[in-house]
């Protein structure tokens, strides 16, 4: 893997919330990289962390209560924690673009469709209104919208689930980013819609050269549509490396959890049609309210006395295989 190739490196980045007196991190020294091409599939339980620190490459914060106290996000060379308020603003869309869970609250309700996706071209291409639209129309096409002259006049509401995320995708696009962060692109739509998602996502990687970061709640996802892996568990990311490796051998004690909760590998195990999926018992903490130690120690099988004590580093343990559990280290080291 040539440094040349990276398109983002995420060092050790926090994000930290203020709620009146307290002050705590929802996500804790996250790092991770990306290169030209590949798709990362970021996962972990709800609330573990993962949309924040998406919106954190963008410095899109969720709220007024939060700030990056430390780390660098490293895009082709720039330092996206360094830039200024207008510096970032620009890179937004014209390097990095992003698609949200739920398209019908990020599009506007009141504008069409391609005036939406040639209001993005107009202002970063700084092209005319009648070309910005020509090429709004071309981009439609290109996420699989059929009759996209005729489409691109209407509204979101006219449009289905699947149709409304094929146009955030063509927002997105508009610029011609060389990253897209997709953050659960797919979880609002059925299985068969999810699937052409999917096939598109990796078709504009293949055609432009697109990096992706997928946020998912979905192994089959990642299994289907990533080359690497990183899984976050309590705002910290405790497992990273090549997908082949990480689904097939797992080092850290959650990620194999959450492994033995997907359905395949359950049904796989019980055989078809026995009923209920496993779940991993016991809640994910909360943010502000983290155990100490390693943050999963209430949960794991595994758990010894300096689990709770102190906090486990992220260590490699195969080639461009990271986790973080040393319990795991000594009986696989
Ligand atoms: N403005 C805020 N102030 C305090 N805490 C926040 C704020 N925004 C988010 N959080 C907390 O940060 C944590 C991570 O949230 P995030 O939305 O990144 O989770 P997630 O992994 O994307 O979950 P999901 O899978 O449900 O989308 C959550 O515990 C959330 O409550
Ligand atoms: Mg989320």
């Amino acid at each position: 893997m040539s440094p040349g190739n990276t398109l983002l490196r995420v060092e050790d980045l926090s994000v930290r919330a203020r709620l009146g007196s307290r002050v705590f991190n929802i996500v804790e020294q996250a790092s991770f990289s990306l290169r030209r091409g590949e798709v990362l599939g970021l996962v972990g339980e709800s609330g573990s962390g993962k949309s924040v620190t998406c919106r954190a490459i963008l410095r899109l914060l969720p709220g007024a209560n939060l700030s990056i106290p430390e780390g660098r996000i490293l895009f082709d060379g720039r330092d996206f924690t360094a830039m200024s308020e207008a510096d970032i603003r620009a890179e937004r869309g014209a390097s990095v673009g992003m698609i949200f869970q739920n398209p019908a609250s990020h599009l506007d309700p009141v504008m069409s469709i391609g005036d939406q996706v040639a209001e993005s071209i107009v202002l970063h291409r700084g092209v005319s209104r009648a070309e910005a639209w020509g090429q709004a129309i071309d981009l439609l096409r290109q996420v699989g919208i059929p009759d996209p002259a005729r489409r691109a006049r209407g509204y979101a509401h006219e449009f289905s689930g699947g149709m409304r995320q094929r146009a955030m995708i063509a927002a997105a696009l508009a610029c011609d980013p060389q990253l897209l962060i997709a953050d659960e692109p797919t979880t609002a739509l059925d299985v068969t819609v999810q699937a052409q998602i999917l096939r598109l996502l990796l078709d504009l990687r293949d055609k432009r050269g697109l990096s992706i970061i997928l946020v998912t709640h979905d192994l089959g996802v990642v299994a289907q549509a990533c080359d690497s892996i990183a899984v976050m568990y309590g705002g910290r990311i405790v497992e990273t490396g090549p997908k082949r490796d990480v689904l097939k051998a797992p080092f850290h004690p959650y990620t194999a959890r959450l492994i033995a909760c997907q359905p395949n590998h359950s049904l796989a195990a019980q055989g078809a049609g026995s009923g209920l999926l496993p779940s991993i018992p016991g809640q994910p903490p909360s943010a502000g309210d983290m155990p100490p130690g390693c943050r999963f120690h209430p949960r794991c099988d595994l758990a010894q006395a300096r689990c709770r004590e102190s906090m486990p580093e992220l260590v490699t343990r195969a080639p461009h295989h990271l986790a973080a559990c040393p319990v795991t280290a000594e009986v696989q080291p």
